[in-house]
């Protein structure tokens, strides 16, 4: 197994920040993290796993052991009428897992279609795009658990899944590794386009009776004329959550702004578009330094090149005590801050 120390990770956090980690290693399964995490020279220091780095801020170099995700393979492990389940190694790119659970005729992620990053991830903030969250096709997953080293099965319901949030998150934070994640597909094409970007897209593409193919190519359009490459500009995504508030909270704010967009949230909460908020305050297109909000999309924090962590950080509490000053809102950053 290669250690190496004190190594650059700029290729492997897509904000392409310049940082180092004091040790960087791969593993690919049970066995080789279990020798990596017995090794002495990394006891007692911080241990962290990275997968594609597309949702991580690293605001310094990082002062002990990253462990970068390598666990490969996808089978269909069980078939039961409609339902298949299909396991995928936690290393597995995510995007090329959609494509090819759509090659193979097994629906379900056509709506998460392009999103950065590895299946591992996945759960840990139940990503979700367009009218679809991961929780809605979730069936399984093994982690490993660090202090100990047993595997341990979550169903969704372990998993506490919520608006980008799981129990990985929250009470189960780093105490496992997750290793692969099986999804409960379905075998009959039934798409989900009740997300209205994807009625217009599909729309303007005169698609009437749109297969989970053309769903994903809808998405992959959408995708592809708002959000910024990472290979071209820095970014790990929508910087913020959408903020969840009290019905009376919403109220207030319609009042003096009818157009805010508002989505129901359940338990008498309204879901606001935090990028509309930015957007409101000024900061939209607005450069600050090596950073800024992205031109197409308020939300998307950018590195133009050169930024530090820290400069990014900075100027996300700037954008947070914009919205809070002239909406009363708190925003809470999304991404995973190092
Ligand atoms: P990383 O950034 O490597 O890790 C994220 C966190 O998970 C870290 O805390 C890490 O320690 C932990 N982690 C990673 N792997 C494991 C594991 N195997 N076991 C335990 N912990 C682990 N997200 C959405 O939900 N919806 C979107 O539409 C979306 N669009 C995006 C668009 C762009 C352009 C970008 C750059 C990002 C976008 N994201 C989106 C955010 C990001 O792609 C997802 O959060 C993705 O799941 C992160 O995967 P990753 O492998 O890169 O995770
Ligand atoms: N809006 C603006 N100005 C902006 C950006 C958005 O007014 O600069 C408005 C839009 O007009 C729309 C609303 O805000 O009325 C919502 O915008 P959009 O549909 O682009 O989605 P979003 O809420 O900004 C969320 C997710 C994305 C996901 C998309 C599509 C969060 C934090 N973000 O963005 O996920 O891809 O919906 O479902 O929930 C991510 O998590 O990293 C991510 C990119």
């Amino acid at each position: 197994m290669t250690v190496l120390e004190n190594t650059s990770i700029k290729h492997l956090n897509t904000f392409g920040i310049e940082a180092k980690a004091r040790f960087l290693a791969h593993f690919t399964g049970p066995e080789s993290l279990g020798k990596l995490l017995a090794d002495p020279r990394f006891e007692g220091l911080p241990k962290m796993i990275l997968g594609g780095g597309s949702n991580v801020l690293f605001t310094e170099d990082y002062p002990g052991l990253i462990l970068k995700n390598e666990v490969k393979g996808i089978e269909a492990v069980r078939e039961e009428g409609d339902v298949v389940l299909v396991k995928a190694g936690a290393g597995e790119n995510w995007h090329e897992f959609v494509s090819y659970t759509l090659n193979h005729g097994w629906y379900g992620l056509e709506n998460l279609s392009l999103i950065p990053g590895n299946v591992g991830a996945s759960p840990m903030q139940n990503i979700g795009a367009y009218g679809t969250e991961i929780k809605d096709i979730f069936h399984s997953l093994e982690a490993y658990e660090i202090s100990g080293g047993a595997v341990k099965i979550f169903d969704a319901e372990a998993c506490r899944f919520g608006y980008r949030e799981s129990v990985f998150k929250r009470a189960l934070k780093g105490r496992y590794i997750i290793l692969n994640v099986t999804f409960a597909l379905s075998k009959t094409p039934r798409v989900n386009t009740r997300y209205g970007a994807i009625t217009a897209e599909l729309e303007k593409a005169g698609i009437t009776d749109p297969t989970p193919k053309d769903v994903s190519e809808a998405v992959i359009r959408i995708r592809q004329s708002k959000l910024p490459d990472p290979a071209e500009l820095g970014n790990a995504g929508s910087f913020f959550k959408n903020p969840v508030v009290p019905e009376e909270v919403f109220k207030r704010l319609q009042k003096e702004w009818p157009e805010i967009p508002n989505y129901p949230a359940g338990e008498g909460r309204v879901k606001l578009a935090a990028g509309w908020l930015i957007e409101k305050t000024g900061r939209k297109g607005k450069r600050t330094g090596n950073c800024g909000m992205h031109k197409m999309q308020a939300l998307v924090l950018v590195n133009y090149g050169g930024a530090k962590g820290k400069e990014i950080y900075d100027l996300s509490a700037a954008v947070k005590k914009d919205v809070y000053d002239m909406f009363g809102v708190e925003l809470e950053r999304e991404v995973n801050i190092l």
